[in-house]
């Protein structure tokens, strides 16, 4: 069993709950079907009555997770928790090492962001099908889903993760090392990562880009993936179903469009530009993955 303790979940973007809240949260007496016909009667009336049944049902689903002893925060896609409980047991998708760095981000006081543990795991084996040695990560926050990507990597590779907290940084180099992964294996920039692209421009063709920061900016990371990517190699983007609102032209704020509008763009860009082919993963937080073709 793994062990439970006291930790924030994320419910949307800027929505955050602690764990210990969710005991007061009653699961909904509905299934999906009746959950999506409430879902569809309040469209009529007030879109903000569907966030909240989302929001309603997504606790539920964390709470139930946590009295299994799955500390998972961002689930698996399936809201069936004996199928969530199932995977958890035969894939193991987190060591202990990697539930200790999650902990040391916390205490460091980093955001609870990090790729979810299962699309963690997706990231080890989609970067181990690649066969990759040169590989970009935009957005490090920790390092946590860098030491995935490292796990997948050939054992000559180099992976350059690009950072604009110089703090984060600074623990993710710190978490690098304590995985294993040492300066020869692994570059932090510190900086905006559309500006410091440009300083490893020079050792393209790269085999994987992940996408994980700055979501207004997607579609530019996208353009720099699309040039700088050789043909097979992998772009893969985080949070692609945009906390369940992607296709949403009006959000609740101007902040909240220019997220979407971005999300979007790079989903549109990577499906039908024909440069990729490309799928969107269905996990919880969606997972978007194009490898390029010319
Ligand atoms: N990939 C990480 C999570 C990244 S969270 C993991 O799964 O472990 C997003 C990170 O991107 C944050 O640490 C944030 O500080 C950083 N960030 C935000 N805007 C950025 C930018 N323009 N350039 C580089 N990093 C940025
Ligand atoms: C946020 C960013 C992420 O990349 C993520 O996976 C979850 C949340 C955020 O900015 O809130
Ligand atoms: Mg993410």
């Amino acid at each position: 069993m793994i062990e439970m303790r006291s930790r924030f979940i994320l419910v949307m973007p800027g929505i955050r709950m602690d764990i210990k809240d969710l005991s007061k949260i009653q699961r909904p007496k509905f299934g999906d079907a009746q959950l999506l016909m409430v879902q569809v009667a309040a469209a009529v009336v007030n879109s903000k009555a569907i966030r909240k049944a989302q929001h309603t049902r997504r606790a539920a689903e964390v709470r139930e997770w946590s009295l299994m002893g799955i500390s998972e925060d961002k689930g698996f896609g399936q809201s069936d928790p004996k199928v969530v409980e199932y995977a958890h047991r035969v894939f193991k998708p987190e060591d202990p090492l990697l539930t200790s760095i999650r902990e040391e981000s916390r205490r460091q006081g980093l955001p609870d962001i990090e790729v979810g543990v299962f699309d963690g795991l997706h990231l080890e084996v989609l970067v181990g099908m690649t066969g990759a040695r040169r590989v970009v990560e935009i957005g490090t926050l920790g390092g946590y889903s860098g030491i995935h990507i490292l796990r997948g990597m050939q054992p000559t590779g180099h992976l350059h993760t690009f950072e604009l907290n110089p703090h984060h940084a600074d623990v993710a180099r710190e978490n690098f090392n304590r995985a294993g992964f040492g300066a020869e294996r692994v570059t932090v920039h510190v900086g905006p990562a559309l500006t410091n692209l440009a300083n490893i421009e020079r050792e393209a063709p790269f085999d994987v880009v992940f996408v994980d920061a700055d979501k207004v900016h997607y579609p530019d990371y996208l353009r720099w993936a699309m040039e700088h990517l050789r043909i097979g190699g992998v772009v893969i983007g985080d949070n692609t179903f945009g906390w369940g609102q992607v296709y949403r032209e009006k959000g609740v704020s101007d902040r909240e469009d220019q997220v979407l509008t971005g999300l979007r763009t790079f989903n549109d860009l990577v499906a039908n530009s024909g440069r990729f082919r490309a799928t969107i993963l269905p996990t919880a937080e969606g997972l978007t993955v194009g490898v390029k073709v010319r």
